[in-house]
């Protein structure tokens, strides 16, 4: 294209600019505006497809006879879903700007957030984009990157639209409707998937950007984590009153309150004494370990007693300076002045390798959590500040809390081995997620668990994440939902927030619930600020245990089921939480609801989420329900009902025309894998119910790919349209 863009107001116009169509797969399709002259920065994220014939697409592609307009439409429908007007289109060096319509005001995604509703509010919205070390607030970037959007369409197709840029940008969502990107850097990298239904979307995206991880059975169990235990006898009193109530608990974390002054890679002799031979104990008691590192490293400490930092120094490891030689040196929690691994570096990869596997003989951990992965740092830009240039403030700041790229990490002039920091900010946690999974893989010899605060397109594939500094509030309760919604968008299922609350001293009814509701998150662990009040489900006395202990024992007795539900998402993509809407998108109702969702298509989860309330109104889309604890079929559809929910109780629905597996709960998943197990077979109104159970070791590397693994599918036939609820003995299935 020559010149049609508009002129930015920004200066450096860059023209001619390329479009540039690839039919990649018949769902999948890349349009992307680059300077033909120029090589700009480019995500090192390869998303390439087989090609195929506009005959074999399932969209279409046009230029509006003045070639004013850039259309993308659904072959099947005429639908239009991408329109862009490209004389509104800017492309300057530190300003791209691109409008399109969208077909209707179904709007889900981008992230990160604290978004108020899962359905955007396309009222001049704009919500901007770039990696912060920020407590969830509306409005607000928080800690990862995803510029990813579904829409689904007045007929109820759905599509998936990505925009692959790591800078610093923002998305205005206007009620035409429409969508305007804005970014400062890099290239217009745009994917569209086609679905057409909500699921096909997901697993189109994760076809792309990689499929998540298979996450190990363990760590679907429950887990425990708070910063501040402060002292081995304090958490041992935790884990001993968790027994005492034998509340299910797989998992023990330890925060930064476990290194010996904050440092990585180290342990506190005193205040934790006997820590290795603690974790051994949890382990041959069925329960597994993961240890916090922080991405930062003091330079301070006394030459010749803090490897880490030698190392790197040898190794040449860190982030540097504008000048590409001087390591870039900040503020963090370790004593001192810290300077930054640069894991885009192979050297970093190999350093960091070096680290983990020797920190493994010191402390016996079976995940890693890679946490203020940002960057955060606790100045604006490294010392001495970032200096007045355009890259460190460009004409255009995007809609980011500050409005500074410096805030709270480091100037953007920084260099990392991929290039400028100002490129790969918001790439940071991403590339330091994969060499971890590594690690953790190498170091244990077993599936990968690592827990990442910063994530990009594709961190699904190696890592969880949960949603950060959360609040012990009514409001971040019910927001929750919406959050691990939207990552299951993103290709990250394994995704929980911090239960009970985060920052803020919680209160026993929101904890409860709060306990309720996590017992169903697909990461589901309890975790606690420093200096606020305990909060695990022991420590509130018995009715508090008991309520939490049966709630948890629903979840470990669903695990066959939520294993198989991670199985498909690896194998095929696709969500484990879902939405009403993803599993019933003609249902227009189902659009807006986000205070109830679905494990899979099968079991809906309807939480209290408001103090002193002791009913819930649930919206029943058409199928056949069963309620969870009765068993008994409800004549609910298509309708809200007002459902009892007592304190001691969170609503649960089974869909008819599903069978479940389950088997019978245990305080650990190493002993409830001994027991027996059992079917829900919840009938559709024809007598009619399908499913299937995926079985394997839990732990062990590469089952699938390697075959080492059990898969039953199951159907099932009757006339009398009942549930039923049964465990089978001898710790087999029997196929029906
Ligand atoms: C910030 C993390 O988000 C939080 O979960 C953790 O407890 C603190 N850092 C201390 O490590």
């Amino acid at each position: 294209m020559n010149k049609r863009q508009a002129l930015s107001l920004f200066g450096n116009d860059i023209s001619p600019i390329v479009l540039e169509v690839e039919f990649q797969t018949k769902d999948r399709l890349r349009f992307r505006l680059y300077d033909p002259n120029k090589q700009r920065f480019e995500v090192p994220l390869k998303i390439d497809g087989p090609g195929v014939t506009a005959e074999e697409a399932n969209y279409e592609v046009e230029f509006s006879d003045d070639s004013s307009h850039f259309r993308i439409k659904r072959k099947s429908t005429g639908t239009v879903l991408w329109d862009s007007p490209l004389v509104d289109l800017f492309f300057s060096n530190q300003f791209l700007e691109i409008t399109t319509t969208v077909p209707s005001t179904s709007v889900y995604g981008f992230g990160e957030h604290e978004h108020p509703t899962f359905k955007h509010n396309m009222d001049f919205v704009t919500y901007g984009m770039y990696a912060r070390d920020q407590a969830p607030t509306s409005f607000a970037n928080l800690y990862g990157v995803h510029p990813f959007y579904m829409c689904v369409e007045p007929d109820s197709n759905a599509h998936g639209v990505l925009l692959l840029n790591s800078n610093a940008q923002d998305v205005t969502l206007s009620p035409n409707p429409s969508l305007t990107f804005r970014t400062i850097g890099g290239i217009l990298d745009f994917y569209l998937f086609m679905g057409p239904t909500p699921e096909n979307v997901v697993q189109q995206y994760t076809e792309a950007i990689g499929r998540p991880h298979m996450p190990a059975y363990w760590s679907l169990g429950f887990q425990l984590s708070r910063w501040g235990y402060n002292s081995l006898d304090v958490l041992k009193a935790t884990v001993d009153r968790m027994k005492h109530y034998d509340i299910p608990y797989d998992v023990q974390h330890y925060d930064i309150d476990y290194m010996e002054r904050r440092l990585d890679f180290t342990y506190d002799k005193v205040n934790f004494a006997g820590l290795p031979e603690f974790m051994k104990e949890l382990k041959k008691n069925g329960k597994h370990n993961v240890v916090i590192l922080d991405p930062f490293v003091t330079k301070d400490e006394e030459p010749g007693t803090y490897r880490p930092y030698e190392l790197g120094q040898e190794m040449g490891v860190w982030v540097n300076n504008s000048d590409g030689v001087t390591p870039a040196v900040g503020q963090a929690w370790p004593p001192g002045y810290s300077v930054f691994p640069d894991f885009t570096n192979p050297r970093t990869v190999e350093w960091w390798t070096t680290l983990c596997l020797e920190f493994k003989d010191v402390l016996d951990y079976d995940g890693i959590w890679i946490d203020m992965n940002e960057p955060s740092n606790f100045m604006r830009g490294q010392i001495p500040g970032c200096a007045d240039t355009e890259i460190n403030n460009p004409p255009y700041t995007p809609s980011i809390t500050d409005r500074s790229l410096a805030e709270k990490t480091l100037c953007p002039d920084s260099k990392t081995y991929l290039g400028d920091h100002y490129n790969t900010h918001s790439l940071f946690g991403w590339s330091q997620t994969e060499p971890t999974f590594n690690v953790v893989q190498q170091a244990t010899g077993k599936r990968a668990f690592v827990l990442s605060r910063s994530t990009f397109v594709g961190s699904g594939k190696h890592g969880a994440h949960w949603l950060g500094d959360n609040f012990s509030l009514w409001k971040d309760l019910r927001r929750s939902i919406i959050g691990i919604l939207e990552f299951n968008l993103f290709g990250i299922p394994y995704i929980g927030a911090d239960i009970c609350g985060f920052n803020y001293n919680t209160t026993y009814e929101l904890c409860l619930r709060w306990m309720q509701l996590g017992s169903f998150y697909p990461f589901s662990r309890n975790h606690n600020s420093e200096g606020n009040i305990e909060q695990d489900p022991a420590v509130f006395g018995d009715t508090f245990a008991e309520i939490s202990r049966d709630t948890l024992r629903i979840r470990y007795s669903l695990l066959p089921y939520l294993y198989t539900l991670f199985y498909e998402s690896h194998v095929h993509g696709g969500t484990v939480a879902r939405s009403l809407m993803h599993e019933f998108t003609s249902d227009q109702e189902t659009h807006g609801i986000d205070t109830a969702f679905l494990w899979g298509p099968a079991f809906m989860i309807a939480p209290v989420l408001e103090e002193a309330t002791r009913s819930v109104s649930v919206y029943f889309p058409e199928a056949q329900w069963f309620d969870y604890y009765t068993v008994l079929p409800s004549a609910w559809k298509k309708t809200y009902t007002t459902v009892s929910a007592p304190l001691n109780k969170i609503p649960l629905y089974i869909r008819g025309g599903y069978i479940l597996p389950q088997q019978a709960p245990a305080t650990t998943t190493t002993e409830s894998r001994l027991n027996p197990f059992g079917l829900i077979i919840a009938l559709d109104e024809e007598g009619q119910a399908s499913g299937s159970l995926f079985w394997d070791d839990g732990d062990s590397i590469d089952t699938i790919e390697k075959e080492n693994y059990f898969l039953a599918k199951y159907t099932f036939s009757n006339v009398s349209g009942n549930i039923q609820d049964t465990y089978l003995h001898g710790g087999r299935c029997n196929l029906v």
